[in-house]
């Protein structure tokens, strides 16, 4: 069989160590990849000058998918100016029009948590909300952010939602949104979402206000199914599932559009721990594995998960964050000896 090319961006902090353990497991696993080194975020600062390259957006586009390790991005101001560069992660979505983030938070039946059996799809919008870009400082004190919707942008993911759910076997989806405040932006996506629902009869829609959905979660989040929101709930809500499955470690995504996909972690660069060997290379793993269901390599990904979840299930394989004292190369060794069990 002829061995896929995928685009490889280690990313920054803990990137480089996780992205090793990963491509060590997946090779053990027999997928048949051909990686593509390219650089974003600080690494390509230093070797382009831009976060960005071009060429690592042409090699995307040519392969059509890659795996991203985190990528730092510096916050807010700094004596009044925007402190570092414009999120690679939001350029990078942007850019590719990888409309469709796709977060699945499945319970690890080893891990404990408040609930077990949680199986949810957070799919959110992508490329506009407020995420836009576009800040203005009207008059020195008064900033404004502007939240883009389009017509184009909620019916399309609403479109990726309910095909997402079908091709799934999933029955229910709820569109999140807060069109109570945002009468015009939130109010023309949840028109979006419905005339899509109505188009699929078979999956029951319902929706639920943002605030409303955060506390429903937090209070018993086994009833929902698959959840369609703008960007920056989208955004919330993920991280706000992941801490109901165990924690950042542990999270998956997907970025989905026509022509490219990008795979990731939920998680960020965690500079706190980088260069120590201890992060945990599960969420993207995961995200790997479900960059395997994307090409059809269901076998490899499927030895995977099944290595992965009875790894998880011996206290003193797990790495630090997960309660064990095993190193990242250390956890990786533990998969790769179940793969064959
Ligand atoms: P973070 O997710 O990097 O870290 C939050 C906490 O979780 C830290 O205590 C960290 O040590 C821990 N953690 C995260 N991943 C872990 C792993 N794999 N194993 C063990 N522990 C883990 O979030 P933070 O600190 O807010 O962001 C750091 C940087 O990452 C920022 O520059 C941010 O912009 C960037 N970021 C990038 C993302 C991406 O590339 N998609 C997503 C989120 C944040």
């Amino acid at each position: 069989m002829e061995s896929k090319k995928i685009v490889l961006l280690e990313g920054d902090g803990i990137g480089p160590e996780i992205s090793e353990a990963v491509r060590y497991i997946l090779e053990a696993a027999g997928a048949r990849i051909e990686w593509l080194p390219c650089v974003a975020g600080e690494n390509a600062v230093r070797e382009f000058g831009v976060p960005l390259p071009q060429e690592t957006l042409t090699a995307i586009r040519e392969c059509g998918v890659a795996l991203k390790g985190p990528i730092a991005t510096a916050v807010g101001l700094e004596n009044g100016q925007v402190k570092g560069f414009r999120s690679v992660n939001v350029q990078l979505r942007q850019e590719l029009d990888l409309f469709a983030n796709v977060r699945p938070l499945r319970s690890i039946p080893e891990i404990k948590t408040r609930y077990e059996n949680v199986d949810l799809v957070v799919i959110r919008e992508n490329t506009e909300g407020l995420y836009s870009g576009l800040e203005l400082e009207v008059t020195p004190g008064v900033v404004t952010s502007l939240k883009v919707a389009t017509k184009k942008a909620c019916t399309r993911i609403a479109e990726f939602a309910f095909a997402y759910a079908e091709k799934h076997g999933r029955r229910r989806v709820t569109g999140v949104h807060k069109a109570n405040i945002m009468k015009l932006s939130d109010g023309l996506a949840l028109e979006c979402y419905r005339a899509v629902a109505n188009q699929h009869p078979a999956i029951q829609y319902d929706e639920r206000i943002i605030d409303a959905m955060a506390m429903a979660l937090v209070l018993d989040p086994t009833p929902f199914d698959v959840l369609v929101m703008e960007n920056l709930y989208g955004d919330i809500l993920s991280d706000l599932g992941a801490g109901l499955i165990g924690g950042l470690g542990l999270a998956p995504s997907a970025n989905i559009g026509f022509t490219a996909a990008v795979f990731e972690a939920v998680h960020g660069s965690a500079p706190d721990i980088a260069g120590k060997g201890i992060a945990n290379p599960t969420a993207l793993l995961l995200s790997a594995v479900e960059m395997l269901r994307h090409l059809s390599l269901e076998e490899p990904a499927q030895r995977i998960t099944s290595a992965l979840t009875r790894t998880i299930a011996v206290e003193s394989a797990r790495t630090k964050d997960l309660g064990g004292s095993a190193s990242t190369m250390q956890f990786a060794q533990e998969v790769v000896k179940r793969l064959d069990e």
